[in-house]
């Protein structure tokens, strides 16, 4: 790609048994206070987020007045000043961050939104968010059909609450 580097970082909180959201895809609240407290301070940092349309949906108060990349295959109508929807598509995407001079960019899901960006192999770093809670059925945090296992590399791991959710930081082998 021509121009500056664009570091690619995932986000997502995970259950003990590596689900990201119930089966339903209901928003509610499981994740705790300080894992919404990093992800709004990693949003504040980055100079433009990625989603998919779904959680794009359920995110817009989060996402109020920032630069965000939408994935989406149906022709959804330009609906604001720095929103760009698009299909997922690597020369449109990184046209995109190109040209808004985007050098941090962050994923902040779904699964299927995930699931595209590491089967590119694009992403520099995965921070993860592990709360101690079950779901015992629910979304994944990946659903490929074919994947050549990738390794990951722990940067850091961080207990950030008392009841013991952790943060783990990955590097990704790219
Ligand atoms: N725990 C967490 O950290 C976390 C984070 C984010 C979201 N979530 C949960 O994840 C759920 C949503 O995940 P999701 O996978 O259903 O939806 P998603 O990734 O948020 O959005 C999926 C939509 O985006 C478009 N899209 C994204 N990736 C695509 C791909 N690879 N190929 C084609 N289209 C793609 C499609 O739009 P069209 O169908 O319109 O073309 C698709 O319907 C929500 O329940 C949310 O609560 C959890």
């Amino acid at each position: 790609m021509n121009g500056h580097k664009i570091h690619i970082t995932c986000i997502n909180g995970s259950s003990i048994d590596g689900r990201i959201t119930d089966v339903h895809r209901h928003f509610h609240q499981w994740s705790s206070q300080e894992d919404q407290k990093f992800l709004k301070s990693e949003i504040k940092k980055a100079d433009c987020i990625i989603v998919g349309y779904i959680t794009y949906k359920r995110s817009v108060n989060l996402l109020k007045n920032k630069r965000t990349i939408v994935f989406n295959r149906r022709n959804i109508k330009y609906l604001g000043n720095n929103i760009y929807f698009i299909k997922p598509n690597r020369k449109t995407l990184f046209k995109i961050l190109h040209s808004t001079q985007s050098r941090k960019a962050l994923v902040i899901g779904g699964m299927n939104t995930y699931s595209w960006f590491i089967k590119q192999n694009i992403v520099d770093k995965w921070y993860i968010t592990i709360e101690p809670y079950f779901f015992g059925t629910g979304l994944p945090l990946l659903k490929i059909k074919e994947f050549k296992p990738k390794n990951a590399r722990l940067e850091s791991v961080k207990r950030i609450n008392n009841k013991g959710t952790l943060l783990l930081k990955y590097s990704i082998n790219k």
